[in-house]
């Protein structure tokens, strides 16, 4: 049995300028690029988790809240939000720095899964996760019920196998807390 980690022990940070590269024809940061970013730094987090080889099995969530301009700078930070036998879900933060105010700003979230894998590529197990702040629990609370969505997505589930998803919307009891 591995020994449980903590979220902030696969913590990975990561900090960019927008460069003339990295932009649309409107002078903004492209999706493509912000999703590489993304896809770096969560990849950085499940390998401090698990301390494997990790590949990318689905992205689940992103959301593109507000457009980012030539010149800010981005900071990422993932953290694995929960851990199953051989995937986990990490948890992408995205804060911007305007370059003409200076102002912080929440721009982006997204969730990554990814599973350890051995020399041949075969998923290995990986450590629990054992969250702590309010938002850890949260995150990690929600996390079943999105492995359960990604998987009927991608065809490897029945909707009828989906008993944490079901029973979030079945539930007259269902805490409003609750998220996807
Ligand atoms: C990801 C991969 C290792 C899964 O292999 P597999 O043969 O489907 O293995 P399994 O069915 O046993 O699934 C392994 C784990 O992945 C999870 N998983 C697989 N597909 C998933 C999906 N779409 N969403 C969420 N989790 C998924 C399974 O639930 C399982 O999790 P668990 O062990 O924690 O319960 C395999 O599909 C692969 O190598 N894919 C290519 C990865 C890659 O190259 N990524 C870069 C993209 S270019």
């Amino acid at each position: 049995m591995l020994k449980p980690k903590h979220p902030k022990q696969s913590e990975a940070i990561t900090t960019e300028i927008v460069m003339p590269d990295h932009t649309n024809t409107l002078g903004n940061l492209m999706g493509g690029k912000l999703l590489h970013w993304m896809d770096v730094i969560s990849a950085v987090s499940a390998h401090r988790h698990s301390g494997r080889v990790v590949v990318t099995a689905s992205v689940n969530n992103v959301s593109f809240g507000n457009p980012i301009a030539l010149g800010d700078i981005v900071t990422l930070q993932a953290k694995v939000s929960r851990a199953f036998t051989s995937s986990m879900e990490v948890f992408i933060d995205v804060w911007v720095e305007r370059q003409d105010t200076g102002k912080r700003i929440k721009c982006n979230e997204a969730i990554y899964t990814f599973v350890a894998v051995d020399q041949r590529g075969n998923p290995i197990q990986v450590p629990e996760i054992s969250p702590e702040s309010e938002e850890e629990l949260l995150r990690y609370d929600g996390a079943l019920r999105r492995k359960q969505l990604s998987l009927i997505l991608a065809g490897k589930m029945k909707p009828d196998e989906a008993t944490e998803l079901k029973a979030l919307f079945s539930s007259p009891q269902s805490n409003p807390e609750s998220t996807l």
